[in-house]
């Protein structure tokens, strides 16, 4: 199971990154396609954003995109080795700020009006969701939100494979109701494929129950996420550019 020391040792030290993680998105044909044919489509009436948070940022794949997007930014990441170099990369970014923390802590401050996490959470089990949730809905600005990718795997099969190393105790069902439970409201959930596994992971919007008191989360299960990737790759051949 991926815990926290799990985490840690893949993501530290020997660890090789080179490439930066943009390798994870070839499938669509590299990040900027990526965020832009993915991410950004979900989140533009969020965006630009005062003060964002992006927890797991790594070696900032998507805080490359995020920081143009606010005034004020802070990067959380239990690896060192992402933070050092996250510091290095956006030095010239005097409005950002990179923290290395235990996986469960996030660092004071806010209001916060967008935290973020994508192709990270993904392999954090419950554990982390108990303890960043109550932390995020205490450091949202009203009318801010949350964007988290996480596991869906604890609602499938618990004999399937995991290749892609997600954490078995999350769920869109446990997060939402763990969402509920901590006072905020979720906004939208859409459970995704991840290669070839249908409902493998799953993208949760929540807010403070106190900014959205008339919501009521939209669930979307969205099987064909692969193949949208595949028709974005479409669009980034190399004799195209
Ligand atoms: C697969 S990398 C992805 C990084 C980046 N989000 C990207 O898409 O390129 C996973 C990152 O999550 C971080 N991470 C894992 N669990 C974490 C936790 N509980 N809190 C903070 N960071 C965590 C790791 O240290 C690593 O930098």
């Amino acid at each position: 199971m991926p815990d926290i020391d799990w985490n840690l040792a893949a993501w530290s030290g020997g660890r090789d990154w080179s490439g930066e993680g943009e390798a994870w998105s070839q499938p669509w044909g590299g990040s900027e396609a990526q965020w832009f044919g993915v991410l950004y489509p979900r989140l533009h009436r969020r965006l630009p954003a005062p003060a964002i948070m992006e927890i797991a940022p790594g070696f900032g794949r998507w805080t490359r995109f995020l920081l143009p997007q606010c005034t004020s930014f802070v990067g959380v990441d239990l690896s060192q080795t992402a933070i050092e170099a996250c510091r290095d990369t956006f030095a010239a970014a005097s409005h950002a700020s990179f923290v290395c923390n235990d996986g469960l802590t996030l660092p004071p401050g806010g209001p916060l009006d967008l935290v973020f996490s994508f192709d990270s959470l993904v392999h954090a089990e419950f554990e982390v969701f108990e303890a960043y949730v109550p932390q995020i809905l205490a450091r949202l600005a009203p009318g801010g939100v949350a964007f988290l990718h996480h596991s869906n795997l604890a609602a499938l099969d618990p004999a399937m494979d995991n290749p892609h190393h997600r954490a078995r105790s999350v769920s869109a069902a446990r997060l939402r109701h763990l969402v509920a439970i901590s006072g905020g409201a979720v906004l939208v959930q859409e459970v995704i494929a991840w290669g070839e596994f249908p409902q493998h992971d799953c993208m949760t919007l929540f807010g403070r129950r106190d900014s959205f008191p008339a919501s009521r989360p939209t669930l979307l299960d969205n099987p064909d996420s692969w193949r949208e990737a595949w028709m974005i790759q479409q669009y980034q051949a190399p004799w195209n550019r």
